[in-house]
């Protein structure tokens, strides 16, 4: 969810709209606004996308110079105008950000004290307890300290009062909130982006902050109500941010831009004038010392990773762990002889990668994190930062920061293979070489766009696929199949194509379109035979592959998306890019939500 807060002289409605829109890839199923017009609280809430809230503020507008928004991701309760933030009593209004656990306990006490719910949230629970501190007579900021002494679970929250026109409290815990600094004026967000049209200063809260705002500034408190200063950052200036350009979707611009992004990406990596891998300056590692290392992260992040996996252990011979973060944190792995972790994030924000990192911090572990924001939280606390220079990237479906983190963690393998000695210098710049074709391939690729298009029609009338890759293309048919999942809500696995015999050709008949990704690579045969045993059920086979791959005949009636030759570490790279179109045309014949699939949420702040 996003969170947003203004308190001004001047009108905040729209203002607030502004910041929703910027705030939408956090979540989108109902978004609501409340401001104070004469100290009196109102309130407009709409169940689904922003515009629903944007055609109800143009019927009923809002006066007021304060006020807060929220843009909805639903956790407890249904997408309904009644579970829409903001929540009110008579004495507060309350947006809120992540998972309040004890809630049903809050709620059958407040119950028992006659407060009176009217949604399924976890949120009311908040607006009621912070209401009956203040019918016992605390202040506003009172009331807020003692409440969130109450709350548990990851959170952050901002509070409106009635009758208080100078007074907005923030409160973080677990989920990002940041201040920023206007002149007269204050804000209040979920991120820098947010607020980057308002002002270019910004302090990001610390866990356990809770801050109270005016419009003449802000005053900081730590977890026990001690005051604490939190340096200011300028916050990039992402005004770009909703521009589509010319293309029809933002995911379709995302994968466009991926030969520039993945091109800025390795040159923060390696030194192109001498063919030299390097680490960015003050995140140098000595590879040399890892023992073992432990890799995690969530949804195509966590594709990217596995992919690093095979990248570290065959580069630079790096024994390599690797868990989803979800299981990561509560696995209670014994992490003895594992000296380091590496996270992989395109938000950094997500709240199960980001308690995997501070999990493997407190054991002890040297934390890196692969990541595309660089003022989130998990930007912020990782020991070491190796960035992603991917951009902005608003299409709920990950793929610029896909192959960014491909680039990157392929980057990172042939340092840690030199450094490691297992890579010669030659190698080195041999496998810097096939890199810096990444750019030039991808553009190739791109050119197959219609070709992919026509195949996609016919997927668009399928209910289920599956996805089959062996070694370095294993990852990629797991992402593949994710993706078209994501977007085009047809039913697809990915598998490793030997695991095709135990289980999923069961499922194979003239109905089931299998997409194999099998470059001609070390492994090319033992997929071949995958394929055949796929052909001599019925199934109909798309392959991705390369000239030799298409030269070899292997199936004789297959649709072929032929690819370049290429060195195998670039293959994960650029066999990305037909995988998303082929999901981008399948869904957009499907006439799907593209950019904001049902049920998605670009940033995952909650467990
Ligand atoms: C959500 C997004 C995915 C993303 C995952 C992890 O599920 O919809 O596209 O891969 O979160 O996000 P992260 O920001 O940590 O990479």
């Amino acid at each position: 969810c996003g969170i947003i807060g203004i308190v001004s002289r001047k009108p905040v409605a729209n203002r607030l709209v502004d910041a929703l829109k910027r705030l939408e890839y956090r979540g989108y199923d109902s978004a609501g606004v409340a401001t104070l017009d004469d100290g009196a609280l109102s309130r407009r809430r709409a169940q689904g996308k922003l515009v629903a809230l944007e055609r109800l503020l143009a019927e009923k507008p809002l006066n007021g110079s304060i006020g807060i928004g929220h843009t909805r991701w639903a956790t407890h309760g249904a997408a309904t105008e009644e579970n829409a933030h903001p929540h009110a009593t008579h004495r507060v209004a309350v947006v809120h950000n992540g998972i309040i656990e004890n809630f049903r306990e809050l709620r059958a006490e407040l119950e028992a004290d006659g407060y009176r719910f009217e949604s399924q949230t976890d949120t009311e629970a908040v607006a009621q307890l912070v209401t009956r501190e203040i019918d016992r007579g605390a202040s506003p900021r009172e009331a807020v300290f003692r409440s969130l002494k109450r709350l548990d679970g990851a959170f952050a929250l901002a509070f409106l009062f009635p009758g208080e026109e100078n007074l907005l409290i923030g409160a973080r815990r677990g989920s990002p909130l940041a201040v920023g600094d206007g002149e007269g004026e204050m804000f209040l967000g979920s991120d820098g982006i947010a607020l980057s049209p308002f002002t270019e200063s910004v302090r990001y809260l610390e866990d356990g902050d809770w801050v109270i705002l005016s419009r003449e500034g802000a005053e900081i408190f730590d977890e026990n109500g001690a005051p604490a200063e939190r340096a200011a950052r300028r916050a990039v200036g992402r005004t770009f941010y909703v521009d589509k350009g010319n293309f029809r979707h933002f995911m379709q611009k995302e994968i466009y831009e991926q030969p520039d992004v993945i091109s800025h990406t390795l040159s923060s990596f390696f030194d192109m004038a001498n063919g030299r891998t390097r680490l960015p300056r003050g995140q140098e590692v000595d590879f040399s010392k890892i023992n073992r290392m432990v890799l995690s992260a969530c949804g195509t992040g966590y594709y990217a990773a596995l992919t690093g996996r095979y990248y570290l252990e065959r580069y630079a011979r790096i024994p390599c762990d690797i868990d989803v973060a979800s299981e990561f944190r509560y696995r209670e792995s014994p992490l003895s002889g594992v000296d380091f972790a590496l996270f992989v994030s395109q938000s950094g924000e997500t709240a199960d990668t980001l308690a995997s990192l501070r999990h493997a911090k407190a054991e002890g572990l040297t934390t890196a994190a692969v990541v595309n924001v660089d003022e989130s939280t998990i930007a912020r606390e990782a020991d070491i930062v190796w960035p992603t220079l991917a951009g902005p990237e608003i299409g709920v479906a990950s793929t610029k920061a896909f192959t960014c983190q491909l680039t990157a963690l392929a980057a990172l393998s042939v340092a840690a293979g030199v450094q490691r000695g297992v890579l010669s210098r030659d190698d080195e710049l041999t496998l810097a070489k096939a890199l810096s074709e990444a750019p030039r391939l991808t553009n190739a690729v791109l050119k197959l766009d219609s070709l992919i298009e026509r195949l996609a029609h016919d997927m668009a009338t399928k209910r289920h696929a599956l996805f089959l890759g062996r070694g370095f293309n294993y990852p990629l048919a797991l992402e593949g199949a994710l993706k078209l999942k994501e977007i085009s809500y047809i039913h697809a696995e990915g598998y490793a194509a030997g695991e095709l015999k135990h289980g999923p050709i069961a499922l194979i008949d003239d109905t089931m379109p299998v997409v194999v990704i099998a470059p001609y690579d070390r492994v090319f045969e033992k997929t071949a035979s995958n394929m055949q045993e796929v052909a001599a059920r019925g199934g109909r086979i798309i392959l991705v592959t390369d000239e030799r791959g298409a030269a070899s005949g292997v199936v004789k009636d297959a649709e072929l998306i032929v690819l370049p030759d290429m060195p195998e570490i670039l293959m994960p790279i650029v066999y990305a890019l037909p995988l998303q179109l082929l999901a981008y045309h399948t869904a957009v014949h499907m006439g799907t939500d593209v950019d904001q699939p049902r049920n998605l949420a670009k940033s995952v702040t909650v467990e």
